[in-house]
């Protein structure tokens, strides 16, 4: 079996895609691992919308770039994308951000799609987060109301046989880690 650090080792952000629907359990296990994930007073401020319908699917992915702004034409051969809105927080959350200025539902969704992207891998799926949308035209898309705001989207799909498990460009655990003050960077040993 796979250990934790395994499985998030082999997760990447996926930009190719077999020609091969997703079934839609699978989907559906891995927005169960979402709707578990921890939130700020548990305000779960997130719904799902599955997209994979082909030619609405399109149309989505088509909202993901432009003439200028290339980098996610790959969506094109996603065959499932899910839009997660933001949904109204529940009002503790409300008074506490205002107090705070902290954006606790943006961290919830973040940790949720998450575990989404985790529970993808392990079935063999690929997924990549996709920050950038025009988020004006698939709210219109997807009759989603103005003021619902969308968070994220995800591509899923099968990535293909040769895709290659990439080096993970990351900062080193001495450049992140500080025990007991922020200035003291190492780590032990
Ligand atoms: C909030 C968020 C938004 C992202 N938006 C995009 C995006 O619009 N297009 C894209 O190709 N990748 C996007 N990514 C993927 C990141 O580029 C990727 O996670 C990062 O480079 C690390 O690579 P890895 O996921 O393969 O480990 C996004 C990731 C996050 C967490």
């Amino acid at each position: 079996m796979k250990t934790f650090l395994d499985l998030v080792r082999h997760r990447q952000s996926t930009r190719k895609y077999k020609n091969e629907p997703v079934p839609r359990e699978h989907i559906e296990k891995c927005i169960e691992t979402a709707r578990l994930a921890p939130s700020a007073s548990n305000s779960q401020p997130w719904k799902f919308i599955v997209v994979d319908e082909p030619e609405l699917k399109d149309k989505v992915a088509k909202h993901t770039y432009d003439k200028v702004i290339k980098f996610n034409k790959f969506a094109d051969k996603a065959p499932a994308m899910v839009v997660i809105t933001l949904e109204t927080p529940k009002t503790i959350t409300r008074i506490g951000r205002a107090i705070k200025k902290k954006e606790w539902p943006l961290i919830d969704i973040g940790i949720a799609a998450e575990h989404f992207c985790l529970q993808a891998d392990e079935l063999g799926l690929g997924t990549c987060m996709i920050g950038w949308f025009n988020e004006r035209k698939v709210q219109k898309l997807l009759d989603i109301p103005a003021k619902r705001s969308i968070a994220l989207l995800l591509s899923v799909g099968y990535p293909p046989e040769d895709y290659k498990l990439r080096e993970k460009k990351r900062k080193s655990l001495e450049e992140i880690v500080a025990y007991n003050s922020y200035k003291k960077e190492g780590l032990s040993g």
